[in-house]
Protein backbone atom coordinates (compact mmCIF):
# COMPACT_ATOMS: atom_id res chain seq x y z
CA UNK A 1 0.00 0.00 0.00
CA UNK A 2 1.40 3.52 -1.36
CA UNK A 3 1.54 6.49 0.96
CA UNK A 4 -0.45 9.53 0.77
CA UNK A 5 1.02 12.83 1.01
CA UNK A 6 -0.67 15.88 1.44
CA UNK A 7 0.78 19.49 0.61
CA UNK A 8 -1.70 22.30 1.93
CA UNK A 9 -1.02 25.45 3.30
CA UNK A 10 -4.50 27.77 4.02
CA UNK A 11 -3.69 30.82 2.47
CA UNK A 12 -2.34 31.11 -1.63
CA UNK A 13 0.53 31.40 -3.38
CA UNK A 14 2.74 29.69 -0.45
CA UNK A 15 4.70 27.05 -2.94
CA UNK A 16 2.44 23.94 -2.63
CA UNK A 17 2.44 23.65 -6.40
CA UNK A 18 6.66 24.43 -6.53
CA UNK A 19 7.16 21.55 -3.42
CA UNK A 20 4.63 19.38 -5.20
CA UNK A 21 6.82 19.23 -8.55
CA UNK A 22 9.98 19.35 -6.94
CA UNK A 23 9.02 16.23 -4.57
CA UNK A 24 7.26 14.08 -7.21
CA UNK A 25 10.90 14.42 -9.27
CA UNK A 26 12.98 13.45 -6.11
CA UNK A 27 10.56 10.93 -4.96
CA UNK A 28 9.86 9.42 -8.62
CA UNK A 29 13.89 9.44 -9.39
CA UNK A 30 14.67 7.68 -5.98
CA UNK A 31 12.57 4.73 -7.60
CA UNK A 32 9.06 5.19 -6.20
CA UNK A 33 6.22 4.91 -8.25
CA UNK A 34 4.79 8.24 -7.90
CA UNK A 35 1.34 10.39 -8.70
CA UNK A 36 1.00 13.69 -8.61
CA UNK A 37 -2.62 14.40 -7.72
CA UNK A 38 -3.39 18.11 -8.91
CA UNK A 39 -6.77 19.19 -6.67
CA UNK A 40 -6.64 22.97 -7.94
CA UNK A 41 -9.16 22.63 -11.19
CA UNK A 42 -9.53 26.05 -13.30
CA UNK A 43 -6.46 27.80 -11.68
CA UNK A 44 -4.01 24.67 -11.48
CA UNK A 45 -0.94 24.73 -12.33
CA UNK A 46 0.61 21.82 -11.71
CA UNK A 47 0.15 20.00 -15.34
CA UNK A 48 2.79 23.04 -16.67
CA UNK A 49 5.10 22.28 -13.77
CA UNK A 50 5.84 19.06 -14.65
CA UNK A 51 5.93 19.96 -18.46
CA UNK A 52 2.44 18.00 -19.27
CA UNK A 53 0.09 20.55 -20.07
CA UNK A 54 -0.57 19.29 -23.52
CA UNK A 55 -0.86 15.67 -22.99
CA UNK A 56 -3.96 16.28 -20.22
CA UNK A 57 -6.86 15.04 -22.12
CA UNK A 58 -9.42 13.62 -18.78
CA UNK A 59 -9.16 13.89 -15.24
CA UNK A 60 -11.16 12.06 -12.09
CA UNK A 61 -14.74 13.34 -12.93
CA UNK A 62 -14.68 11.87 -16.49
CA UNK A 63 -13.42 8.89 -15.05
CA UNK A 64 -16.04 8.98 -12.44
CA UNK A 65 -18.87 10.11 -15.00
CA UNK A 66 -18.15 7.60 -17.26
CA UNK A 67 -16.33 9.16 -19.86
CA UNK A 68 -13.09 7.40 -19.50
CA UNK A 69 -11.58 4.67 -17.82
CA UNK A 70 -9.38 5.28 -14.69
CA UNK A 71 -6.84 4.15 -16.30
CA UNK A 72 -7.08 6.89 -18.77
CA UNK A 73 -6.76 9.83 -16.47
CA UNK A 74 -2.90 9.66 -15.58
CA UNK A 75 -0.69 11.65 -17.94
CA UNK A 76 2.99 9.54 -17.68
CA UNK A 77 5.62 12.64 -17.06
CA UNK A 78 8.69 10.65 -17.72
CA UNK A 79 9.33 7.19 -20.34
CA UNK A 80 9.41 4.68 -17.61
CA UNK A 81 6.36 5.80 -16.26
CA UNK A 82 8.48 6.74 -12.95
CA UNK A 83 5.64 10.19 -12.30
CA UNK A 84 2.86 10.42 -13.29
CA UNK A 85 0.48 13.22 -13.12
CA UNK A 86 -3.17 13.40 -12.65
CA UNK A 87 -6.13 15.71 -12.88
CA UNK A 88 -9.31 16.04 -10.40
CA UNK A 89 -11.64 18.16 -12.27
CA UNK A 90 -11.56 19.53 -15.67
CA UNK A 91 -9.85 23.32 -16.15
CA UNK A 92 -12.81 24.94 -16.92
CA UNK A 93 -14.23 27.90 -15.01
CA UNK A 94 -17.38 26.33 -13.37
CA UNK A 95 -16.31 22.73 -14.48
CA UNK A 96 -18.05 20.07 -12.54
CA UNK A 97 -16.06 18.72 -9.31
CA UNK A 98 -15.91 15.32 -7.64
CA UNK A 99 -17.58 14.78 -4.87
CA UNK A 100 -15.72 14.30 -1.65
CA UNK A 101 -16.91 10.76 -1.25
CA UNK A 102 -15.42 9.75 -5.21
CA UNK A 103 -12.33 11.69 -4.31
CA UNK A 104 -11.60 9.48 -1.21
CA UNK A 105 -12.19 6.30 -2.90
CA UNK A 106 -9.98 7.40 -5.39
CA UNK A 107 -7.04 8.24 -3.79
CA UNK A 108 -7.61 4.95 -1.90
CA UNK A 109 -7.53 3.04 -5.39
CA UNK A 110 -4.31 5.35 -6.18
CA UNK A 111 -2.49 3.90 -3.10
CA UNK A 112 -2.87 0.80 -4.49
CA UNK A 113 -1.30 1.12 -7.43
CA UNK A 114 1.64 3.85 -6.79
CA UNK A 115 4.19 4.12 -3.82
CA UNK A 116 3.56 7.73 -3.38
CA UNK A 117 0.09 9.83 -3.68
CA UNK A 118 1.46 13.36 -3.73
CA UNK A 119 -1.44 15.71 -3.15
CA UNK A 120 -1.27 19.07 -3.99
CA UNK A 121 -4.29 21.20 -2.48
CA UNK A 122 -5.73 24.49 -3.97
CA UNK A 123 -5.40 26.99 -1.35
CA UNK A 124 -7.80 27.49 1.12
CA UNK A 125 -9.98 24.67 2.72
CA UNK A 126 -12.55 23.27 -0.08
CA UNK A 127 -14.14 20.26 0.50
CA UNK A 128 -11.42 18.50 -1.50
CA UNK A 129 -8.38 19.59 0.63
CA UNK A 130 -10.69 18.47 3.91
CA UNK A 131 -10.40 14.98 1.95
CA UNK A 132 -7.09 15.29 1.16
CA UNK A 133 -6.33 16.41 5.10
CA UNK A 134 -8.49 13.75 6.53
CA UNK A 135 -7.45 10.43 4.53
CA UNK A 136 -3.33 11.81 4.13
CA UNK A 137 -0.42 9.57 5.54
CA UNK A 138 1.35 12.77 5.88
CA UNK A 139 0.48 15.96 5.71
CA UNK A 140 2.86 19.00 4.97
CA UNK A 141 1.63 22.17 5.82
CA UNK A 142 3.40 25.20 4.13
CA UNK A 143 3.41 29.11 5.60
CA UNK A 144 5.55 32.01 4.45
CA UNK A 145 6.37 33.75 7.68
CA UNK A 146 3.91 36.42 7.68
CA UNK A 147 1.48 36.44 10.41
CA UNK A 148 -1.68 36.00 8.04
CA UNK A 149 -0.45 32.71 6.37
CA UNK A 150 0.67 31.52 9.23
CA UNK A 151 -2.96 32.08 11.10
CA UNK A 152 -4.29 30.33 8.44
CA UNK A 153 -1.93 27.24 8.21
CA UNK A 154 -2.78 27.16 11.55
CA UNK A 155 -6.78 26.44 10.97
CA UNK A 156 -5.31 24.37 8.55
CA UNK A 157 -3.11 22.34 11.26
CA UNK A 158 -6.45 22.50 13.56
CA UNK A 159 -8.55 20.52 10.88
CA UNK A 160 -5.96 18.28 10.32
CA UNK A 161 -4.64 17.12 13.58
CA UNK A 162 -8.54 16.89 14.68
CA UNK A 163 -9.80 14.34 12.09
CA UNK A 164 -6.17 12.55 11.27
CA UNK A 165 -4.93 12.42 14.42
CA UNK A 166 -2.92 9.43 13.69
CA UNK A 167 -1.05 10.79 10.61
CA UNK A 168 2.66 12.39 10.38
CA UNK A 169 1.69 16.27 9.86
CA UNK A 170 4.84 18.67 9.03
CA UNK A 171 5.25 22.39 9.15
CA UNK A 172 7.42 24.15 6.30
CA UNK A 173 8.14 27.45 5.84
CA UNK A 174 9.03 28.83 2.76
CA UNK A 175 10.03 31.70 1.52
CA UNK A 176 12.13 32.80 4.62
CA UNK A 177 14.20 36.04 4.93
CA UNK A 178 16.74 35.51 7.46
CA UNK A 179 17.34 39.15 7.61
CA UNK A 180 13.70 40.56 7.65
CA UNK A 181 13.61 37.66 10.50
CA UNK A 182 16.97 39.11 12.34
CA UNK A 183 15.59 42.91 12.01
CA UNK A 184 12.46 42.15 13.41
CA UNK A 185 10.35 42.60 10.45
CA UNK A 186 9.21 38.61 10.22
CA UNK A 187 8.21 36.50 12.63
CA UNK A 188 11.14 34.39 13.36
CA UNK A 189 10.40 30.23 13.59
CA UNK A 190 10.51 29.44 17.15
CA UNK A 191 6.97 31.69 17.13
CA UNK A 192 5.75 29.85 13.44
CA UNK A 193 6.22 26.10 15.43
CA UNK A 194 4.13 27.26 18.71
CA UNK A 195 1.43 29.15 16.37
CA UNK A 196 0.82 26.27 13.79
CA UNK A 197 1.41 23.64 16.49
CA UNK A 198 3.42 21.10 14.09
CA UNK A 199 7.19 19.88 14.01
CA UNK A 200 9.24 21.71 11.72
CA UNK A 201 10.19 19.60 8.51
CA UNK A 202 11.49 21.91 6.42
CA UNK A 203 12.26 25.56 6.33
CA UNK A 204 12.95 27.20 2.51
CA UNK A 205 14.57 30.32 2.20
CA UNK A 206 13.25 33.47 -0.60
CA UNK A 207 15.06 32.63 -4.21
CA UNK A 208 13.84 34.94 -6.52
CA UNK A 209 15.31 32.80 -9.03
CA UNK A 210 12.46 30.04 -8.25
CA UNK A 211 10.34 31.67 -10.41
CA UNK A 212 12.80 32.20 -13.28
CA UNK A 213 13.70 28.56 -13.51
CA UNK A 214 9.82 27.56 -13.56
CA UNK A 215 9.15 29.39 -16.87
CA UNK A 216 11.62 27.33 -18.38
CA UNK A 217 9.95 24.10 -16.51
CA UNK A 218 13.45 23.09 -14.59
CA UNK A 219 13.64 21.91 -11.29
CA UNK A 220 14.75 23.81 -8.72
CA UNK A 221 16.89 20.70 -7.38
CA UNK A 222 20.28 20.34 -9.31
CA UNK A 223 20.08 24.42 -9.97
CA UNK A 224 21.92 26.02 -7.25
CA UNK A 225 19.65 27.78 -6.00
CA UNK A 226 19.97 27.86 -2.25
CA UNK A 227 16.27 25.98 -1.78
CA UNK A 228 17.93 23.02 -3.85
CA UNK A 229 19.54 21.44 -0.53
CA UNK A 230 17.03 22.07 2.14
CA UNK A 231 14.55 20.08 -0.44
CA UNK A 232 17.39 17.46 -0.83
CA UNK A 233 17.14 17.22 2.63
CA UNK A 234 13.42 17.48 3.16
CA UNK A 235 13.33 14.39 0.71
CA UNK A 236 15.83 12.28 2.88
CA UNK A 237 13.60 13.47 6.25
CA UNK A 238 10.72 12.13 3.95
CA UNK A 239 12.34 9.14 3.18
CA UNK A 240 12.86 8.19 7.25
CA UNK A 241 16.49 9.62 7.52
CA UNK A 242 17.46 11.63 10.69
CA UNK A 243 18.77 14.38 8.97
CA UNK A 244 19.83 17.78 11.16
CA UNK A 245 18.18 20.75 10.26
CA UNK A 246 20.29 23.38 8.17
CA UNK A 247 20.61 27.14 8.91
CA UNK A 248 21.31 28.72 5.75
CA UNK A 249 22.39 31.93 7.52
N1 LIG B 1 11.30 29.59 -2.06
C1 LIG B 1 10.75 30.43 -2.97
N2 LIG B 1 11.36 31.59 -3.25
C2 LIG B 1 10.82 32.46 -4.14
N3 LIG B 1 9.68 32.24 -4.81
C3 LIG B 1 9.03 31.10 -4.56
C4 LIG B 1 9.52 30.12 -3.63
N4 LIG B 1 8.65 29.09 -3.60
C5 LIG B 1 7.66 29.40 -4.47
N5 LIG B 1 7.88 30.59 -5.05
C6 LIG B 1 7.05 31.32 -6.03
O1 LIG B 1 5.83 31.69 -5.38
C7 LIG B 1 4.76 31.67 -6.31
C8 LIG B 1 3.67 30.76 -5.77
O2 LIG B 1 4.17 29.43 -5.77
P1 LIG B 1 3.20 28.19 -5.97
O3 LIG B 1 2.36 28.36 -7.18
O4 LIG B 1 4.03 26.98 -5.86
O5 LIG B 1 2.28 28.37 -4.67
P2 LIG B 1 0.93 27.66 -4.32
O6 LIG B 1 0.89 27.56 -2.84
O7 LIG B 1 0.79 26.40 -5.07
O8 LIG B 1 -0.12 28.72 -4.85
P3 LIG B 1 -1.72 28.51 -4.97
O9 LIG B 1 -2.24 28.64 -3.58
O10 LIG B 1 -2.15 29.63 -5.85
O11 LIG B 1 -1.96 27.15 -5.54
C9 LIG B 1 5.35 31.19 -7.62
O12 LIG B 1 5.65 32.31 -8.41
C10 LIG B 1 6.63 30.47 -7.22
O13 LIG B 1 7.62 30.50 -8.21
MG1 LIG C 1 -0.78 25.74 -6.31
Amino acid sequence: MGKIVTIASGKGGMGKTTLAAELATALSRGGRRVIAVDTDSALRNLDMLLGVQDRVVYNLYDAVSGTCAFEDVPVACTPGGELSYLAVSGSDFGAPTLSENNFKIALAALARDYDTVLVDCAAGASALTRVALTVCDTALLLTAPDLLAIRDCEKIARFFTQYNPLADGYLIVNKVEPRAIEQGLAPDIDTIMDTVGLPLIALLPLDMNVPLLQNNVRRILGTGSPVAPQIEDLVRRLEGEQVALKKFW
